[in-house]
């Protein structure tokens, strides 16, 4: 490769971040939370978080056994910590105002539910939060345990045995 050729490289690569400050400085990147996410954004911001969870969303069943104590210990762990922005048994009619003023919006658990996914790819979801949305990492603030009963809770949340029914109903955002 001769000199000239990556000298013309490197100068392309600075010119382009250097542009791309620029463009950043000026003001007309969006940073406002009152839009909806274009496709790009979306497309890019999926496609990594799909890749990551088939990388690192644990394969192996929930250690948490599928009972209606657990079932109960999980709805009172999402009416807690998750109802405020996912909603409840109401599910879309719901929605609180922190659910919708987020970039992108809360999913409304009840109404836009999460039962067909793997109870892994939920646990990490939780536990690490997912990058550029409102979703927080519970990893300080919850133990594996209870990770593991809010991934059963919401992996049966639209088949629930009557007393954890009857709990769901009842959980207030
Ligand atoms: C401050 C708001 C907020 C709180 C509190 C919150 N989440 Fe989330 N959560 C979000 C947002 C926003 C998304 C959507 C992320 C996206 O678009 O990929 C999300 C996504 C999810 C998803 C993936 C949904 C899907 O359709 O794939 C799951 C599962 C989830 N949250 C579970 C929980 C649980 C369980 C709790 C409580 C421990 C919780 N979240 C608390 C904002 C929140």
């Amino acid at each position: 490769m001769s000199r000239g050729f990556v000298s013309g490289i490197l100068a392309t690569i600075v010119v382009g971040l250097l542009g791309g400050y620029i463009v950043l400085r000026s003001g007309f990147v969006p940073a406002n939370a009152d839009a909806t996410p274009p496709w790009l954004e979306t497309w890019a911001a999926r496609t990594s978080l799909d890749a990551t969870l088939d990388r690192e969303a644990p394969k192996g069943s929930n250690p948490v056994a599928l009972t209606d104590d657990n079932l109960i210990a999980g709805v009172e762990l999402y009416g807690q910590h998750c109802a405020i922005c996912h909603g409840t048994a109401k599910g879309a009619a719901s929605a609180s105002p922190v659910a919708k003023g987020l970039y992108p919006q809360a999913p409304q658990l009840a109404t836009d539910g999460v039962e067909d996914d793997r109870e892994g790819v939920s646990f990490w979801k939780i536990e690490h939060g997912i990058r550029w949305t409102g979703m927080p990492s519970w990893k300080g603030a919850l133990t594996d345990q209870q990770i593991w009963t809010l991934a059963l809770f919401l992996k049966h949340m639209d088949k629930l045995p009557p007393a954890a029914e009857q709990a769901w109903q009842k959980v207030k955002n």
